[in-house]
């Protein structure tokens, strides 16, 4: 692959965007073009015109989203929603105005039926109703997925263009967010743990009865997987993909409870006291997996297991925190 190609990506500072910046200069890949939210808002139409107007690039990875957690998709519906919407169809079209041939859309696991069987398979997606909590953070995220298609079936053969869509698992890893109230469950409970450390604190309480399966996959793993569909010859994706069920789920393929988790990430941090489960508080679903046999199939398989993924992870807040 031409090494030269300019490549945008849209989120750079994220979790995501940034592992899917190193890993792309791992491969050799210099002219990676990158834009704060601060230097460019996504939301802004023509903004957003005018940067691919100006910078004409040549590939596109859209990994800036508004992202958050239970209770801040609970609070902020409408900036979910309102955000994400923009963010899509503002760089996707203006993508294509600019003739970008190829491109890249992150979406999430959300975007499957709460009911859905297990695991949960791309033909899984509009079955059936959505999680209410974050409904409207994944209709943005569905409508991103059919923004893809629709340009494909659209323009596809005129223009040449080949735009895809990928759904993430839970990831965790680098540059995750440590926030106390706002971070995912791998960056809250190694915070938990690490304090209770710090600390000489006797017991860590866990919320639910720890019996929830979840499925988790490394921040590098993910990056890795979106540059390997990215270079998927389009015979190969056309063959195993659906010009109306065209995203392919990315997961670890296998999932743990959360109690076997708090456990792992107790040992990985070396606390020593005891683990106990308030099993007044809510559980959630019992089990969230996906089926990842499609980017299998077409040889793809995650490499970081979650004992080295806890390790990478641990020492990631160690660093971001001012410990050396
Ligand atoms: N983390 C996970 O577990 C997970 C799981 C499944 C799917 N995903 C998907 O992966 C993608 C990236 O997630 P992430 O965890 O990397 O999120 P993140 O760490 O919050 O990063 C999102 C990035 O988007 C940028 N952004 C947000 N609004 C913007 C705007 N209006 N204009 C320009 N930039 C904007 C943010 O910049 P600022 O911070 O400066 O606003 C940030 O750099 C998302 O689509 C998410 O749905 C993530």
């Amino acid at each position: 692959m031409n090494k030269y190609l300019k490549i945008y990506v849209a989120g750079h500072r994220g979790m995501v965007g940034s592992a899917i910046v190193r890993q792309l200069r791992a491969k050799g890949f210099s002219n990676i073009v990158t834009r704060t939210h601060a230097e460019l808002d996504l939301c802004n139409q023509q903004a957003v015109a005018n940067f691919f107007k100006d910078e004409k690039p040549e590939q596109v990875y859209l990994a800036a989203a508004k992202v958050g957690g239970i209770q801040a998709n609970i609070t902020y519906p409408a900036e979910f929603i309102y955000q994400n919407l923009m963010m899509e169809a503002n760089v996707i079209h203006q993508a294509f105005n600019a003739g970008v041939k190829k491109l890249l859309f992150l979406g999430s696991s959300c975007i499957y039926p709460k009911m859905a069987s297990q695991p949960m398979a791309e033909d899984a997606l509009l079955t059936g109703k959505l999680e209410a909590t974050n409904e409207p953070y994944a209709i943005a995220k569905i409508a991103g997925i059919k923004l893809c298609e629709s340009y494909n079936r659209q323009y596809g053969q005129s223009h040449s263009i080949d735009y895809r869509s990928v759904m993430p698992t839970n990831l965790y890893g680098y540059g995750d967010n440590y926030h106390p109230e706002n971070s995912h469950v791998i960056p809250a409970l190694i915070r938990r743990f690490h304090e209770a450390k710090e600390s000489n604190l006797g017991e860590v309480i866990i919320w639910g009865t720890g019996t929830p399966m979840r499925e988790f996959l490394y921040v590098d793993d993910m990056a890795e997987a979106s540059l390997f569909v990215m270079a998927l010859d389009k015979s190969t994706y056309d063959q195993h993909t659906k010009p109306m069920q065209s995203h392919i789920n990315v997961g670890y393929g296998s999932d743990i409870t959360i109690a076997e988790l708090s456990r792992l990430i107790a040992e990985t941090i070396g606390y020593q006291g005891k683990i106990t489960y308030d099993t007044i508080k809510p559980d959630g679903a019992p089990k969230k997996l996906m089926n990842s046999d499609l980017l299998k199939t077409m040889g793809w398989n995650p490499k970081v297991n979650i004992v080295d993924g806890l390790t990478y992870a641990y020492r990631d807040f160690l660093d971001s925190h001012g410990y050396k």
